[in-house]
């Protein structure tokens, strides 16, 4: 039997290996290189995240901006785009422009992994990462956004510590679904960070 594990090898590795080479024009490299979603994982990562027209929707590394542009023009919400790369910011504004939609979307450069890079106004995420990358996100996810957020990853979970809700098959690609619970159940689920679960009140 083929493994999830085994599957994804070949993404990992090309992710993986371009990224640790390839240096973009900043202080920080990329965690990942820039491999942009295709069209029918899109519509299948929108339509598992139920996203409407009420949604708020985050791409954390967002390439050229396509997640969030798709969102707005097809459901009608706002978006949000960060890239750690200013050529992906600068391509994503082009984008969003040409698309017409420059008043409902925001994109800005940053590391999604610094935690003066604000994500808790999110009601969607969306993610194409690394499984490591995802891994290392996760006390953000559980932490920062609200109960009912909805996460969603091409390709890659999340690892044995967080199962997600949802698995599905868009195109070629695996894509999974996490529902951000109160903050309350998070502090059962295993995994979260042991120095969050010490700083939670007792209940009364
Ligand atoms: C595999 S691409 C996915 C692009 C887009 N989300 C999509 O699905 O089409 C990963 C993106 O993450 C960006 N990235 C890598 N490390 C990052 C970091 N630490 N903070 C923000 N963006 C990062 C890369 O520049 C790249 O554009």
């Amino acid at each position: 039997m083929v493994t999830v594990r085994a599957r994804v090898a070949p993404l990992v590795a090309i992710l993986l290996s371009a990224a640790l080479s390839a240096a973009a024009p900043q202080d920080r490299k990329p965690d990942v290189i820039y491999l942009p979603t295709d069209d029918e994982t899109i519509d299948g990562m929108l339509k598992l995240a139920r996203v409407t027209k009420n949604d708020v929707v985050y791409d954390l590394g967002c390439g050229d901006g396509r997640i969030v542009i798709a969102a707005v023009k097809q459901f009608g919400a706002r978006g949000v785009g960060i890239d750690i790369d200013p050529a992906r910011i600068t391509e994503a504004n082009e984008n969003a422009r040409k698309a017409g939609v420059q008043s409902r979307v925001r994109f800005m450069q940053g590391d999604i992994f610094d935690p003066a890079v604000p994500i808790k106004d999110a009601t969607v995420v969306m993610l194409f990462l690394l499984p490591e990358l995802n891994a290392r996100l996760r006390p953000r996810l559980q932490t920062e956004l609200r109960s009912g957020t909805r996460v969603v990853s091409n390709s890659f979970d999340m690892g044995p510590e967080w199962p997600a809700d949802e698995v599905r098959q868009a195109g070629t690609h695996a894509i999974y679904l996490w529902t951000i619970k109160t903050r309350t159940d998070a502090m059962q689920r295993p995994g979260l960070l042991a120095a969050d679960r010490a700083t939670e009140p007792a209940p009364h």
